[in-house]
């Protein structure tokens, strides 16, 4: 039998290439070789009310990136999280076995109550909990993630341990699977990209704007004259060139170090080594979104099979936890 895949993505839009690079690639890849679900998390959305007025719009506009990538509605279950509500239900019992000291300590609950201290909601603590319920209502054993999702991983893994001590044998321990680039930083050298720094460049993007925005970023400090040898191993420049241009990160390595190219120029070849490699995904996407109800009847179909697994594993849940 097939081993199972699990991940999941907040509807933040357009998906960006940290998220392409980090996740993206990993899911379609993983098609080859097991049953994959893959979802959009709209109910996460809602931990960081700030999101929630383009939900509906966001994971239309998610969901032609991650079709234009490869994602097969033929072979990956592809659907939204709150079309399948066993999952809130999960979450409810998972709740009742899950120490709150675990909860905030993560990492990442810190971050975020940091980052918006007016509004620490009671599913902001649980936030990682209903990312366990995601992934273990379909069984999944491994989960592509990025490496800012880890501390998350970890918790679903102490989770599954009690619940399978508590109530015997029913999940696996699902494991992270990263990319080679597992932390994509942003166009700005130092934070993570994401959307809501605005240091991104979108998969979706014109070349025009690619283009543009790789003209933004920043790059080796120290080198403030066109003539100053360069230290490509702390530009972050260098470090797409690495994954966008592979075949010449030697030449320009090299070029960087002894000042033979300037930073503009080393640029403009990454954008085009962008643009050459999101071309065929582009053009994909385009189509994709010319027929308006495709994405609706993808998820439509999505929902219905995952509901299938779903209710069987809240079925073996209850009994096993003596509610039925
Ligand atoms: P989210 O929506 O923040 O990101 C989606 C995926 O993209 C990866 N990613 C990155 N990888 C490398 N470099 C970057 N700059 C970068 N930015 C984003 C993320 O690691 C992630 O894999 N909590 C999750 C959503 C979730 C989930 C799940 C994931 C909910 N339930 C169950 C896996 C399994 C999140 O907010 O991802």
């Amino acid at each position: 039998m097939k081993g199972r895949v699990f991940s999941g993505a907040r509807p933040t839009g357009r998906q960006h290439i940290g998220n392409y690079l980090g996740a993206i690639k990993n899911y379609v890849a993983l098609q080859d070789d097991y049953d994959c679900i893959y979802c959009i998390v709209d109910v996460h959305a809602l931990t960081t009310l700030e999101e929630t007025g383009n939900i509906k719009e966001n994971t239309n506009e998610m969901m032609l990136d991650w079709l234009a990538a490869g994602l097969d509605p033929e072979r990956s279950i592809l659907f939204v999280q709150s079309h399948v509500p066993q999952v809130m239900e999960l979450h409810t019992f998972l709740s009742m076995i899950t120490p709150l000291g675990w909860l905030t300590r993560v990492t990442t609950f810190k971050e975020k109550a940091r980052m918006q201290p007016h509004n620490i909601n009671y599913g902001l603590v649980g936030y990682p909990v209903l990312m366990t319920a995601d992934i273990i209502l379909y069984k999944a054993d491994i989960v592509p993630v990025g490496e800012d999702q880890l501390p998350h991983l970890e918790l679903a893994r102490e989770i599954v341990r009690r619940f399978n001590n508590l109530f015997g044998d029913t999940f696996p321990e699902p494991q992270a699977k990263l990319t080679d680039s597992p932390l994509v930083l942003g166009l700005d050298g130092v934070n993570k990209m994401s959307k809501s720094l605005d240091n991104h460049i979108e998969l979706a993007a014109s070349h025009e704007e690619t283009s543009r925005r790789v003209m933004t970023a920043f790059t080796d400090p120290s080198r403030i004259y066109r003539s100053d040898p360069g230290h490509p191993e702390v530009c972050n420049i260098y470090s797409l060139h690495k994954l966008f241009n592979p075949d010449r990160i030697e030449e320009l390595g090299e070029e960087c170090r002894n000042a033979g190219i300037g930073c503009v120029d080393c640029k403009r070849l990454l954008a085009e080594g962008i643009n050459a490699e999101l071309a065929p995904l582009r053009e994909r996407r385009t189509i994709l979104a010319e027929t308006p109800k495709y994405v609706a009847d993808v998820l439509a179909e999505g929902a219905h099979r995952a509901s299938t697994i779903a209710s069987e594993t809240i079925g073996e849940v209850k009994g096993k936890m003596g509610l039925i």
